[in-house]
């Protein structure tokens, strides 16, 4: 399977592509995803937090919920609150501890224990107001409560606004594996205010920009050169190269999700780099490394397999590795030791009847997932440091 459904331009705005902005609006964009009934837009621009336009549209309701984390509510959740006002009745609050490791079927729990305390309806609508963790976590809690309620993504991490909160992936972890309960269930919109990526740490920034980086390689060659040439402007937050970013790298991901919502074949190609990442989080602890951190090594290990199985040349490795790097992405591999890599990968959502499949690059800007020998795998956990 590779990229027959190729993922193209699809955005509206003031882009390099040249298409209109929204009436006297800057740097906004909006980028549509197209699943019929599930269809939603979103919307990319400084200063959407504090624009009630933004939120035109939505669904009408008596109550809505913002559900945030303690780090992200006190800078950001007034002023949602603010942007809300008139929209509905009632606008209700819940700060969920901040953190990864809260991304659990108790915490889920103070989500419906909140709504139910306070006989929010079936059309109560949920804003997530956060980044990834914050965002699977209220989707999922969004895709349950009275069978499911409206919700809207409003993501602040730079990793969110270009991946988690596009595509209806929603979930919490389980002590036996990360994500491992969850539904599809797509948001009504997701409103990327720029601005909030202010204040983001800049490690969590890098972390973000390896999603970024992902869908050159996967989709779209001459994104990859872009990012190359933005990659200082990216880093120091300059608002149109994150705008461009973000809005390319949601056309890309909204393309793929139009073409294969639930992961029936295309969509796994967004996994590049995962299979290996996921190993080197799981294996470190979740937390020791980032989750995009985990992705940027995992990206260089996965362009040698690619240029081991033949597909790309070799320089696409080194091109990755100091890509990487200058994105502040660890590229060294863990030295987890290569059973333990094997296995970790084994247990990969991935594989599927014994055989572990991979993303593999089979030209530059597109990708698709084959099964590859162990002993391939094994040259590659040694050639990045995996040995123990
Ligand atoms: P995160 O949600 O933990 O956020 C990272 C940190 O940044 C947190 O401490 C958070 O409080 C803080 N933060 C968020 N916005 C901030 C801001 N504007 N200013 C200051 N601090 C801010 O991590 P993440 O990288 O956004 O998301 C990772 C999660 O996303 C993982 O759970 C992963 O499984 C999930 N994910 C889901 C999908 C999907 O398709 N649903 C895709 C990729 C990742
Ligand atoms: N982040 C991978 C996906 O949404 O499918």
């Amino acid at each position: 399977m590779s990229t027959s459904c190729t993922p193209t331009a699809g955005g509206r705005s003031e882009s390099p592509a040249g298409t209109p902005s929204l009436p006297g609006e800057g740097v906004r964009r909006i980028v549509p995803v197209q699943l019929a009934e599930r269809s939603y837009d979103i919307l990319i621009g400084c200063g959407l937090l504090d624009d009630p336009a933004s939120w035109a549209g939505l669904p009408a309701a008596a109550s809505a919920l913002i559900v945030s984390n303690t780090t992200v509510a006190p800078l950001y959740a007034e002023r949602l609150e603010r942007a809300l006002a008139g929209r509905h009745r009632r606008v209700l609050h819940l700060a969920l501890p901040d953190g990864e490791a809260y991304k659990t079927a108790a915490v889920l729990e103070t989500v419906y224990d909140r709504l139910l305390g306070e006989a929010c309806d079936r059309k109560t609508v949920l804003y997530a107001l956060g980044g990834g963790v914050v965002g699977d976590m209220t989707g999922f809690a969004a895709a349950c409560y009275m069978r499911g309620v409206p919700f809207v993504q409003v993501p602040t991490t730079l990793l969110a606004q270009v991946d988690s909160s596009v595509g209806g992936k929603t979930a919490i972890n389980h002590p036996l594996g990360k994500n491992m309960i969850g539904a599809f269930y797509q948001p009504v919109r997701v409103v990327c205010d720029l601005d909030t990526l202010d204040t983001l740490p800049d490690r969590e920034l890098s972390a973000g920009l390896a999603e970024v980086i992902k869908y050159g390689p996967i989709a779209d060659a001459a994104f990859l050169d872009w990012i190359e040439a933005h990659l200082d402007a990216l880093r120091a937050r300059d608002k149109a190269a994150l705008a461009h970013a973000v809005q390319r790298s949601c056309e890309i991901k909204a393309q793929v999700v139009g073409c294969d919502e639930r992961e029936s074949g295309l969509r796994a190609i967004l996994n590049f780099g995962h299979t290996f990442g996921h190993a080197i989080e799981a294996g470190l602890g979740y937390g020791e490394w980032l989750h995009g951190e985990a992705v940027g090594c995992g990206m260089v290990m996965a362009a040698d397999l690619s240029a081991r199985l033949g597909l790309v040349p070799a320089a696409f490795v080194d091109r990755m590795r100091r890509l990487c790097e200058r994105a502040g992405l660890p590229v060294r591999a863990p030295a987890l030791g290569t059973p333990r890599w094997l296995a970790l990968m084994g247990l990969d959502k991935k594989a599927e009847g014994g055989e572990i499949r991979f993303v593999v690059i089979d030209r530059l800007g597109s990708a698709r997932t084959q099964a590859v020998p162990e002993a391939l795998l094994r040259q590659v956990i040694a050639a990045h440091g995996g040995e123990a």
